[in-house]
């Protein structure tokens, strides 16, 4: 059995997560990066400490801190009972177990939630919606974690194919991870998607990364312009 989700959750992972998730190199942490869909992550908090650049956009940027804490609060119970309940489907070698998964989830919204205002002050985190983008800045890099592909059952394949190149229109490099749905299926509209970008010139690989929590979700599409 696997994991089902009303919504789309408000989970966030931390640096040393997106680090692993995407390859994070020491000159990738110098560039600007766009983090989409970054939700309650607390990347952004923990880059602007060590002094990195990244501006996230999310749909929940439009709500306050306390509504973001109630809305992970009304469904953490429920989502890690649900990973208890499917022990085939989740590999414990980053997080150990269900309740130090929930541990870290809990840490990275506490880190999220005490740099959020100051972040909303400094234009860090911007509220907006894939497929469009409340930007006018490029960006050296564009992430995606567990929003694209994850969601294949909840979003479209023409949902996936614009926002991907809206994306592109505003880096020249975009990484997503991880590559399965929620079925732990590898996403339908991968090799159609791939194909397309290729038609269009884009070079895309997959890369297979040191971070699992998803049996068999280790994979990363990055999709580059030649240089
Ligand atoms: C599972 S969370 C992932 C958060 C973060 N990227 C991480 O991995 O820690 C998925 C995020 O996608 C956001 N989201 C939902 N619809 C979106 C859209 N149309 N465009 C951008 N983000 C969206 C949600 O608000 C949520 O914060």
């Amino acid at each position: 059995m696997v994991v089902k989700l009303d919504n789309i959750v408000p989970f966030g992972r931390s640096l040393t997560e997106y680090q692993r998730m995407f390859q994070l190199s020491p000159d990738d942490m110098e560039r600007e990066i766009l983090d989409i869909a970054g939700g309650p992550a607390s990347f952004n908090a923990e880059m602007a400490q060590l002094g990195h650049a990244v501006t996230s956009i999310d749909p929940i940027y439009e709500f306050s801190g306390q509504e973001i804490q109630k809305r992970f609060d009304a469904c953490v119970d429920n989502i890690i009972e649900q990973v208890r309940n499917t022990p085939k489907d989740w590999v414990w070698s980053y997080h150990k177990s269900p309740e130090d998964l929930r541990r870290n989830r809990e840490k990275s919204l506490a880190l999220f939630l005490a740099d959020y205002e100051r972040g909303k002050a400094e234009h860090r985190y911007v509220a907006g919606a894939l497929p469009d983008l409340p930007t006018e800045r490029r960006y050296d890099l564009v992430l995606c974690s567990h929003f694209l592909f994850l969601y294949s059952e909840q979003l479209s394949y023409d949902f996936h194919q614009q926002a991907i190149l809206k994306l592109l229109e505003y880096s020249h490099e975009l990484r997503i991870f991880p590559l399965l749905t929620l079925g732990l299926e590898r996403s339908p509209y991968l090799d159609d998607l791939r194909r397309g970008l290729d038609q269009q010139g884009y070079f895309s690989e997959i890369t297979k990364v040191d971070y699992e929590i998803q049996r068999g979700g280790n994979e990363m599409l990055r999709i580059r312009l030649p240089a």
